[in-house]
């Protein structure tokens, strides 16, 4: 069983560990559809109920696949799905637009693919610099009231955009990257979420592949869109390896892997998790991570090992980099 944890003060309770979708469809190499429902299905069996997607994975093929794992038996689920990054031409080819026109037209997009009638929680997927939240947050309540979406959330916002936001409409669940190669949201944002009562989701609780011990960026298509994320180029990408050994030394003595490990240690600072795979045995290896049981020793000693800033890289590229902490 995995352990269930509140989605903030107001939402259900749920399982700690979800499941990341966006590898499904697009950045992370070669897709197959029906591989990909047989690991939603099996997700759902072994207790997974948060499915994590957005409009923008696949260009809507990651919420349509969902549809029809949602179709075939997918009762009982919790889809989180995300708003605001438009993609566009050029060199990075994405706009982030938060206007109300947008967010209100997205929406039903996103319902349409979906199939649902209500969102269960919809994340502003990065807010947009020089726009004032609070004109966000009001299209968000009205889409809450006309029961469109059932609660709100962001992904990789400033702690000071939150509080206004949440000022406006209560926010659910705060989503950005969290494991031990990204500590930065230990700073502001975890306390933050504590303190107003909001959930924190951890997603790539894998550093994207990177603290799995079997990462292999020769192994990586030519698509992958790791080879273009300053952590996993080059020298930076062979030093960023070099630093697993704690990981490993501790994944030996617990007899788990270092995958479940770092994801035992994300869950331990008591917040919820979404692991990205396609694939069936990363899936069952995720998810018995659950019962995996760090102790405080183990942990401080991965704290201490992984303490922030001890990985090199941006995890963006300066572009992307824009995005974050808005
Ligand atoms: N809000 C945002 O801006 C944002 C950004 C990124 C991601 N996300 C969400 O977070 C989810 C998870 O993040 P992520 O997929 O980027 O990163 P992740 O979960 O840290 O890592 C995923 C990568 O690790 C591999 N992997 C998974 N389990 C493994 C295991 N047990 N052993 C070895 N390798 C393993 C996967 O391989 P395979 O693909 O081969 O299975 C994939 O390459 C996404 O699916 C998405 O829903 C949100």
């Amino acid at each position: 069983m995995i352990p269930t944890l509140p989605l903030g003060t107001d939402g259900p309770k749920l399982p700690v560990l979800g499941l990341g979708c966006m590898g499904m469809s697009e950045f992370y190499g070669e897709t197959d559809d029906e591989q990909s429902l047989a690991v939603l299905r099996r997700a759902h069996e072994l207790g997974v109920r948060m499915f994590d997607t957005a409009d923008m994975y696949g260009n809507g093929h990651n919420e349509e696949l969902l549809a029809r794992f949602l179709n075939d038996g997918g009762a009982k689920t919790f889809i989180a799905t995300k708003v605001g990054i438009r993609k566009a031409s050029g060199e990075y080819a994405r706009t982030i637009d938060n206007s109300p026109d947008y967010i209100r037209q997205a929406c039903d997009a996103s319902l349409q693919r979906l199939g649902v009638e209500r969102i269960d929680l919809y994340y502003v997927h990065r807010a947009e610099a020089g726009r004032p939240i609070e004109e966000t947050m009001a299209a968000l309540a009205d889409l809450v009231q006309a029961g469109k979406i059932a609660r709100i959330g962001f992904s990789e916002v400033s702690a000071e955009t939150l509080r206004r936001a949440h000022a406006v409409h209560p926010v659910t669940a705060v989503q950005s990257e969290y494991s031990l190669t990204t500590r930065d949201m230990e700073a502001e944002i975890l306390p933050t979420c504590r303190e107003l009562g909001i959930a924190f989701v951890a997603y790539s609780p894998l550093g994207r592949g990177l603290l799995s011990g079997t990462f292999d960026l020769d192994n990586l298509s030519e698509s992958d869109v790791r080879r273009n994320l300053p952590r996993f180029t080059g020298t930076t990408m062979e030093e960023n390896l070099d630093r697993l050994d704690t990981l490993r030394t501790i994944a030996d003595q617990r007899e788990a892997t270092p995958s479940q490990v770092a994801l035992a240690w994300v869950l331990a600072k008591g917040v919820f998790a979404i692991p990205g795979t396609k694939r069936l045995s990363y899936l069952e290896q995720n998810i018995a991570a659950a019962s995996l049981r760090l102790s405080a020793d183990d942990i401080a000693r991965l704290d201490r090992a992984y303490a922030p800033g001890s990985f090199t890289g941006e995890r963006y590229t300066a572009e992307g980099m824009k995005g974050v902490n808005v």
